[in-house]
């Protein structure tokens, strides 16, 4: 490495970039602590994080519960693969397939979302021996082919276009559209976040998941929740399927099950599960013995602290406290999945609320939509504070 600035001592973010690939956006504050819903940057500076970690900070940040079960397991056996057996591998899973919807008793451990997803287009595609995709317009599903192909967007695909399977984008909340491609006869899957997150946290009515598990029976397609946002009891409910009497075939986990500790699985129905054999899917890191100690510890704490019945007093705290707020536009989402819809772009107000009042909030695929994605845990009173800087914000601008 070459250092940009010689004789000078570098600070964090000017090291940063000067050594990695430019690929993201950053905010000018590198993160040093965290407790709770809040965090510290490098200056000492204090932030009430309602952007979780990026929807991952289920339990906030460095929740003492998974910090001790993860020092314990390093301590122990820090790693092995699947090419063996593990206790905290078995509990995890039957801890997980337990929360699971019934049915979906089966699971493959990966290391990520777009892992999770990629396990879950190729099981459906094996599963009916068709490889069509329906997806929808505005979804993020990661950045791996399968599951880049998937995602919506030009600017995701254009350089690998060659390479990208086909994939049929309908328009969200639209069972009609659905219908009519799946007349093709040859789609293996439809996938869908349940809430569009990216797209500016957008739900549809609880009669078109189920229209789209009728169509899917009458297809022999496989339905797949892409659930690595919605899941992990962030919605008020294990998975978001749960909200409106569906169960899809596969659903998809990442972000919020290792609460920090990055882990991915796809939920696999029985009738699926059946037709798996040895030497179908595989990762070496996938099932390690560090995630499956912090998965076993999140979701055993997510239980026992009644954390999911609290996401949704978290939600209306926060409903509460924005519908008072002039210039709100909408609220949806559910749980800790909001998106606030502003009269104007939200990515000024972001940056306000952040450098002004300390408040870190997320942005969107849809410009007036700020995205909330806190942990489960975060004091009842963000919500007080986060409207009133918004109001103040809102006010100034
Ligand atoms: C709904 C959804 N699916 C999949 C992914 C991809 O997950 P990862 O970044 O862990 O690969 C994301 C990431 O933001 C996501 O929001």
């Amino acid at each position: 490495m070459t250092d940009p600035t010689p004789g000078t001592a570098l600070d964090p973010l000017a090291l940063e970039d000067a050594t990695t690939l430019p690929t993201y956006a950053k905010p000018p504050l590198a993160l040093v602590r965290g407790e709770n819903a809040t965090v510290w940057d490098h200056t000492g500076r204090e932030l009430l994080d309602l952007y979780g970690g990026h929807c991952v900070a289920l339990l906030g940040h460095s929740p003492p519960r998974v910090v001790e079960a993860i020092r314990q397991q390093a301590g122990e056996l820090l790693f092995y693969s699947n090419a063996v057996y593990s206790p905290v591998r078995a509990e995890a899973s039957a801890r997980l397939v337990d929360l699971a919807p019934e049915g979906l008793n089966r699971v493959f451990w990966c290391n990520s979302g777009t892992e999770a997803n990629e396990a879950a287009l190729k099981l459906a595609r094996a599963v009916t021996g068709k490889s069509g995709v329906i997806a929808m317009k505005g979804a993020f599903h990661g950045r791996t082919v399968g599951a880049l192909a998937a995602t919506w967007g030009d600017s995701y695909h254009a350089p690998y276009r060659a390479i990208l399977p086909q994939t049929h984008f309908v328009p969200f909340g639209w069972e009609g559209a659905v219908a009519e491609a799946l007349e093709s006869g040859d789609v293996a899957a439809v996938i869908l976040e349940p809430i569009q997150s990216m797209a500016g946290m957008t739900e549809a009515p609880a009669a078109y998941y189920q229209a789209l598990r009728q169509l899917c029976d009458a297809h022999g397609t496989m339905l797949i929740f892409d659930e690595v946002q919605t899941g992990v009891g962030r919605t008020g409910a294990f998975s978001y399927s749960e909200h409106v009497g569906v169960t899809p075939d596969l659903i998809t986990l990442a972000k919020s099950l290792g609460a920090g500790v990055p882990v991915g699985a796809t939920l696999v129905s029985d009738a699926i599960a059946k037709t798996v054999k040895t030497g179908d899917q595989g990762t070496t890191f996938g099932g390690g013995m560090l995630a499956m100690a912090a998965v076993r510890a999140t979701l055993d704490q997510l239980v026992e602290d009644s954390l999911m019945p609290r996401a949704l007093a978290l939600e209306s705290a926060f409903r509460d406290a924005l519908t008072s707020v002039d210039n709100v536009v909408d609220i949806r989402g559910r749980g800790c999945l909001l998106g606030i819809e502003l009269d104007r772009p939200a990515r000024p107000v972001a940056v306000a609320l952040r450098d002004e009042h300390g408040i870190f909030v997320g942005t969107s695929g849809h410009a007036p939509t700020l995205r909330l994605m806190p942990p489960l845990t975060t004091p009842m009173d963000a919500a007080g504070r986060l409207a009133d800087a918004l109001g103040e914000v809102l006010r100034a601008g």
